[in-house]
């Protein structure tokens, strides 16, 4: 769902993050000797975008040279996930293919999400696994690769008692056209469903300078869009003296010289206070676009979930950022099939959406993950009936969008141009509010810059639109 927007927080595409043409332009030791080599492939969320392209960073500053197949490299990394069963079996198969590779002399890796959770059991289930590290530790990778240079074979890094945050020197940023930056990382949320507590540990927030001098290290290096990142972005607690709030953050990354867009994702609900839609209101720079993960329009739902606001409470903060006089959109995640979910529950899912009206959502099938208190939980729901509950909800979504869009023909939006179509004159980009448009031009060369769109027709394939000179 959400087909015109650019989010996919969890969509279980696995991505391999060598590709050239990022901004860092890094030339190693190694790749001029044609000495060691790495692939890493990234499963899940824009979090673990983000930290392969750290990871990526630390590989080539110690002389690693990236490469675009596992079979041409000599260190193989997944990057995991394992926020619902599908993402964590995803991985256990794709360890199966390689199991030949350690005995060719390659290393593989496995970080993230999945490594935390199943810590050494990956030696067990995968014994040609000779890396298991998850994210809280990925300060510690240097010397771990130091280890596993000197030919240890079993080395893990799993602790997540730190109130370490992962910064490096070098970022092999992969998006040309926007800057990631972690912000705040761990989760002290505790929602019953939910693993990420469990996979990278307690919240630690950035100091806001080192934030700031960031963006001005990526404003630097010609980026204009950043997007600061957190499970929980808006729950940031800058641990400096300064102790500046998030929303001062925010206003603060968009006065860098530089840069025209700030976006930030997820927010949590209960941490959604109007100084933030304050901000969003005052500084046009900041995107108008909330990511609010509801996961249920039924109170009793939510309790269990332990998501710590009401139905109600939930669809204030919704009236206070519409209320905002800069129209502002609002995405969300829901979950279906949570246990003891009853058909006037889900119902209450489905009324919540025609009052609330999302520009964009996902939804999930519940999945019972190891570690969470929803694991022990009564009352399970069949899959099947799952799988009804997901059908009707993305039914309902489609139709709630399909007009929406259609109320956006004859507007005119700026896009940042992120694609040019094999078609010709035929270009992509996204708005401010985070809508994906196609359009066309007859400019010969838009990539990376801003320019006009007057939305001409919204069909099944999304908002297409021509270039306003
Ligand atoms: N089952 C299904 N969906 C889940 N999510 C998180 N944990 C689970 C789970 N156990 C969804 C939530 C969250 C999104 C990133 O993934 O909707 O917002
Ligand atoms: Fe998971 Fe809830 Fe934390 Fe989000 S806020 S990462 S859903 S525990």
């Amino acid at each position: 769902m959400g087909q015109s927007f650019d989010i996919s927080l969890e969509s279980l595409r696995a991505r391999s993050v060598a590709r050239p043409g990022a901004a860092a332009d890094i030339v190693s030791a190694a790749s001029r000797d044609g000495g060691a080599t790495f692939f890493l492939e990234t499963f899940g969320c824009q979090m673990n975008d983000h930290d392969s392209e750290k990871v990526a960073g630390v590989l080539l500053s110690r002389g690693y040279r990236q490469v675009e197949t596992p079979d041409a490299a000599s260190l193989i990394l997944y990057n995991t996930c394992s926020i619902r069963e599908k993402a964590a079996q995803k991985v256990f198969s794709r360890l199966g293919e390689y199991r030949t590779k350690q005995s060719e002399g390659q290393i593989i890796g496995v970080l993230g999400c999945l490594a935390q959770q199943e810590g050494q059991e990956i030696f067990k289930r995968a014994p040609w696994v000779s890396l298991v590290c998850g994210s809280a530790s990925y300060r510690k990778l240097p010397e771990l690769l130091e280890q596993l240079e000197t030919g240890n074979h079993r080395v893990t890094g799993l602790d997540t008692d730190t109130d370490e945050t992962f910064e490096t020197e070098i970022t092999r940023r992969d998006n040309p056209w926007r800057a990631y930056l972690t912000i705040i990382e761990g989760c002290d949320k505790a929602c019953a469903y939910c693993v990420v507590p469990y996979t990278r540990g307690p919240e630690r927030s950035r100091a806001s300078e080192s934030v700031l001098k960031e963006v001005r290290q990526v404003a630097g290096l010609g980026y204009s869009e950043v997007q600061l990142l957190g499970q929980t972005v808006n729950s940031y607690a800058d641990p400096s003296s300064r102790q500046m709030p998030f929303a001062d953050l925010l206003l603060a990354v968009a006065d860098v010289p530089g840069i025209r867009r700030v976006r930030f994702t997820t927010s949590h609900p209960r941490d959604f206070t109007p100084d933030i839609v304050a901000a969003i209101e005052a500084e046009p720079k900041i995107c108008n676009h909330v990511h609010l993960p509801v996961q249920s329009g039924s109170t009793r739902v939510l309790q269990g979930m332990q998501r710590t606001y009401t139905r109600d409470e939930y669809l204030d903060k919704v009236a206070m950022i519409r209320s905002a006089k800069r129209p502002t959109s609002i995405t969300t995640d829901i979950i279906v099939g949570f246990p003891g979910e009853t058909e006037a529950d889900f119902e209450e899912t489905l009324s919540l959406l025609d009052v609330v009206r999302f520009d964009g959502m996902f939804a999930f099938k519940y999945s019972p993950r190891p570690n969470t208190p929803a694991l022990s939980m009564r009352d399970p729901i069949a899959e099947e009936e799952k799988s009804r509950r997901l059908a009707v909800m993305l039914e309902k979504q489609r139709h709630i969008q399909a007009a929406r869009q259609e109320t956006l023909v004859g507007e005119t939006f700026e896009l940042l141009v992120s694609g040019k179509s094999r078609r010709e004159n035929q270009w992509s980009g996204h708005t401010s509010c985070h809508r994906v448009l196609n359009f066309t031009s007859q400019e010969r060369e838009l990539l990376g810059t801003y320019v006009q769109v007057h939305i001409t027709s919204a069909g099944p394939n999304g908002l297409m639109g021509e270039h306003v000179t």
